[in-house]
């Protein structure tokens, strides 16, 4: 069965064909990636400090047509090869969303194939066991994430997820660019804040690990972002020379708070369900840090760890198609002859039905 996915729902358009067909013949799923196509707008995004919605969806449009065509040359597969469409249906940014519905239905409906809307964050989750190297079983315990959510999953198979924990507020993508912009460093801010961080003295600054000991797996990261921002006043008090110079000690204070707490919560959420695999998916999850982190106190707890490839790590068209593909080959019934457009902006991951 081959699935083509199509991302659209925040400032990446991301297309990829995929074919379930050598998984059922017991092979790794990573050889079911045929081709895949992705735009990153960034860029265009940068001047604002953050993604605006309006172009996000206007630049959807441009970029979702060439990409399909490019990954169908890619997997040299014509359309009429094509079994189903996997769309991401949310969360995410509303007319962004609808530019991936509308060409997904669009596509479906000349094609007479059937077409399934796929939770962004299940596309995530799922990703790492798409270049199933290490053979991943279910049940698993899964970190997501992103720049929209931070969440403990008990992953019991294919759309069977429970929420063990999640943020109270921002989530960690969140704070890394919040983080970032409070450094005077350019959007998006996770990877630049990781790479002045290991410049920088872990002792100058201990930012509090908050909720570290709440006894719960929830999160909270808005009262280390202002604890930044205090040290950010304080400095700038003086002068601009303090800060630039103590720059990097702040951003890895930063960084060591918020990789400790996700690193005990994800441990926690292992002795919890009493399961030995972590899946850890979401822009962060490319974080060099967090993964250092998460490797030691895994081994020290006798568990695994795994990651989707580091180019899967951000939203991309790949886990759509795939998660797509796991949801029909589970429950053929999915797929369905449905043109009307419905995106779910804000969607709870444990409410797919
Ligand atoms: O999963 P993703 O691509 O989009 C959402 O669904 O939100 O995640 C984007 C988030 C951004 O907040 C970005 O700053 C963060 O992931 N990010 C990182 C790194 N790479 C991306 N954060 C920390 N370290 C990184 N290396
Ligand atoms: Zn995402």
């Amino acid at each position: 069965m081959r699935v083509l996915g199509i991302e659209t729902s925040c400032d990446e358009t991301g297309v990829a064909l995929v074919d379930t067909a050598p998984w059922e013949a017991g092979e790794p799923a990573g050889k079911g990636l045929l081709g895949q196509a992705l735009y990153s707008q960034i860029a265009m995004h940068v001047d604002y400090g953050g993604v605006v919605p309006e172009l996000a969806s206007r630049d959807h449009i441009k970029r979702v047509i060439p990409l399909i065509n490019q990954t169908l040359k890619e997997s040299k597969t014509s359309l009429s090869e094509i079994d189903a469409i996997a769309f991401t249906q949310g969360p995410g940014l509303a007319g962004a969303l609808l530019v991936g519905a509308s060409i997904a239905k669009g596509l479906a409906l000349s094609l007479n194939k059937p077409v399934l809307g796929v939770h962004h964050l299940e596309g995530h989750l799922l990703s790492p066991l798409l270049a199933n190297e290490a053979n991943i079983q279910f049940p698993f315990v899964a970190l997501l994430v992103s720049g929209g959510h931070t969440q403990l999953m008990d992953v019991k198979s294919v759309g069977e997820y429970t929420i063990l924990g999640e943020t109270l507020d921002d989530a960690a993508g969140e704070a890394f660019d919040k983080t970032a912009k409070l450094l005077g460093l350019s959007y998006p801010g996770g990877p630049a804040v990781s790479k002045l961080a290991e410049t920088g003295n872990p002792a100058t600054y201990q930012l509090p690990r908050p909720m570290k000991h709440s006894g719960d797996l929830d999160f909270s990261f808005a009262g280390l972002k202002t604890s930044v921002l205090t040290q950010v006043k304080k400095l700038k008090a003086q002068s601009d020379e303090p800060f630039e110079e103590q720059k990097a000690n702040l951003a890895r204070g930063f960084v060591d708070a918020i990789v400790e707490v996700l690193v005990s919560k994800s441990i926690g959420a292992l002795k919890q369900t009493g399961y030995n695999t972590l899946v850890v998916a979401g822009g962060v999850g490319a974080n060099t840090q967090l993964r250092k982190g998460l490797e030691t106190a895994c081994q020290q707890a006798g568990c695994a760890v795994h990651y989707p490839p580091l180019e899967l790590c951000t939203d991309n068209g790949a886990m759509i198609a795939f998660a797509g593909a796991m949801r029909l080959k589970k429950n053929p019934q999915l797929a369905q002859k449905d043109w009307g457009f419905n995106v779910r902006p804000r969607w709870p991951l444990d409410q797919l039905e």
